[in-house]
């Protein structure tokens, strides 16, 4: 696979301030699995998501609340597999650390230490949120916010749609940002708000704002993998940018496939091993004639079969073969276990 990341410095924590101030943009975009996490790392992202989005793109819910520690560990593992050289952050998923704040530690811990993550995500900025963020960055774990359109708050908040746009609202989140900026976040995603709201948060806090759906102004941007390649299905969110259509360019090679295999074209020679025909043909001619003897095939007396007649037939095969047990899997014994 082609990298566009060699040369590149190695994105850390501290990137974070670092980027902003120097006023880089900072470019995140999430994965799921170790192919994934293979193919953004090669593109040359700064950071890697792995958001519990993965709960509608992968799993096939109709939001994030399902999404347990569990699915959260093994999409982690796979993509910090997948981008060793990446920064991977790994979302909370909902009611790992809403419940208290020793069960968000404990997730958060598990995500970081077991599954590889560098920081983990927590949506919101209420006081349970910001003292778990003050306790992770004291013991040691990043941790990134995300305001703005929460997902996991899809409940109360009514829908998927635009946040902040009455100045309460507005003057809320701008209390949110800071709130969870001063419990010690390196960033915090801000999703779905008007552009002018990202702009004015942007300007006012010293760590970068990552926006998904709030404008040009936000210090990054992140977005979803399956958005970004038309893997979405029917789903396609007005903040994202289609840049191929991968489910049909798929789907089309697959057809292909389908065909091929329909039409006796794949395999080929190609694909496959070969060994000199008379082995083979040797071979059956000597099942062939231990069945005609010892075997009824119309009474469906497997056992009968694998264990007498295939041991037999094994046994008159010694010093012909290599590997007699080979033809079977691994010996009668071996066989055996296949039916049970
Ligand atoms: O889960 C996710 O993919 C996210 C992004 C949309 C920011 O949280």
């Amino acid at each position: 696979m082609s990298t566009h990341n060699s040369g590149r410095q190695k994105f850390t924590t501290r990137s974070f301030a670092e980027y902003k101030k120097a006023q880089k943009r900072i470019v995140m975009c999430t994965a799921y699995d170790y192919m994934q996490a293979r193919i953004v790392e090669a593109a040359g992202a700064d950071t890697i998501l792995v958001g519990d989005s993965i709960g509608m793109t992968t799993l096939g819910y109709e939001s994030t609340l399902p999404v347990t520690m569990d699915d959260m560990i093994r999409a982690t593992t796979a993509v910090v597999k997948g981008a060793p050289n990446s920064y991977v952050i790994a979302d909370m998923p909902f009611m790992s650390y809403q419940h208290s704040l020793e069960a968000g530690m404990r997730n958060a811990a598990a995500l970081v230490a077991q599954a590889g993550a560098k920081a983990v995500k927590i949506e919101g900025a209420s006081v349970e949120a910001c003292m778990l963020a003050q306790s992770l960055t004291d013991a040691g774990i990043p941790v990134i916010g995300h305001l703005g359109l929460t997902p996991q708050s899809i409940n109360a908040l009514g829908g998927y749609r635009t946040q902040a746009k009455e100045t309460a609202d507005i003057a809320k989140l701008l209390l949110d940002a800071h709130a969870i900026m001063t419990a010690g976040v390196s960033a915090i995603v801000l999703e779905c708000v008007p552009a002018e709201v990202g702009e004015e948060l942007a300007e006012m806090h010293l760590l970068p704002i990552i926006g998904i759906g709030s404008g040009p102004h936000c210090d990054g941007e992140v977005q979803v993998f399956h958005d970004l390649l038309g893997l979405g299905g029917d789903f396609k969110p007005r903040h994202a940018k289609q840049y191929i259509n991968a489910a049909d360019i798929l789907g089309e090679a697959l057809s292909q496939y389908v065909q091929e295999v329909r039409a006796g074209t794949f395999p080929t020679k190609e694909q496959s091993t070969n060994i000199e025909p008379s082995i083979a043909e040797e071979a059956t001619s000597a099942f062939m004639e231990y069945l005609i003897e010892d075997a009824d095939l119309t009474n469906g007396d497997f056992e009968f079969l694998v264990d007498e007649v295939g041991e037999r037939f094994l046994d008159s095969l010694e010093g012909e073969s290599d590997q007699p047990g080979d033809y079977f899997g691994s010996g009668s014994g071996g066989s055996r276990a296949h039916l049970n």
